[in-house]
């Protein structure tokens, strides 16, 4: 997996440094009182944990599974709600986790949707934010870094299901992307 990888952009120390600065702003921002997280699976899964426990106060967590990206590494335009059931988040404070904003149209709407479906404010945190203007006009509260608008993966990011556990956030080989063809 390593072998695939051209360039570490972030490594683990400088992400973990970065999300007690995210977690602090978190909890001095959310009014007292219980908050329900939203996690998007599955980018924000690593993310989500290592950030959550840096956060000392109570929070019911939900998991929400929407689908935008379909393989490879373009966006589709569509965003579908996958589960069954929406997360109850009527009169609540929601605070909303992805791993990364690309072109903002799976924030925006999820944002969207959980407005209708009545939560009392909204706020979100990504891990990453590209640089790049986005296809919706959408922002994250909490950003934990700006990238350039490059395909990358680990921490919870992948490329068409692989590199999700690496402790880092790199930009995979040229090469790789071409064998297992992305478009
Ligand atoms: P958006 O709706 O275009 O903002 O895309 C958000 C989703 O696309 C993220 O939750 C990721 O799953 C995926 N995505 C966007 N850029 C990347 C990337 O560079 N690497 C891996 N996944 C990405
Ligand atoms: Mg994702």
């Amino acid at each position: 997996m390593r072998e695939d990888i051209e360039r570490v952009l972030i490594d683990e120390v400088v992400i973990e440094k970065r999300l007690d600065g995210m977690a602090a702003a978190i909890e001095r921002d959310f009014p007292p009182g219980p908050l329900v997280v939203i996690i998007l699976l599955k980018g924000a899964l690593v993310f989500a944990a290592d950030l959550l426990r840096r956060v000392a106060r109570p929070i019911g967590i939900e998991c929400l599974n929407v689908a935008s990206y379909h393989g490879a590494t373009t966006s589709c335009g569509k965003v579908d709600f996958l589960d069954r059931q929406f997360p109850e988040v009527r009169g609540r404070h929601v605070l909303l986790l992805d791993d990364i904003l690309d072109t903002g149209r799976t924030l925006h709407a999820v944002i969207e949707r959980l407005h209708e479906e009545g939560a009392t404010a909204v706020r979100s945190a990504v891990l990453l934010a590209k640089d790049k203007p986005r296809a919706v006009t959408v922002s994250a509260d909490y950003v934990g870094f700006e990238i350039g608008d490059e395909f990358v993966v680990g921490y919870g990011l992948d490329y068409l299901g692989r590199y999700r556990n690496l402790p880092f956030i790199g930009v995979l080989k040229a090469a790789v992307v071409a064998r297992v063809g992305g478009s």
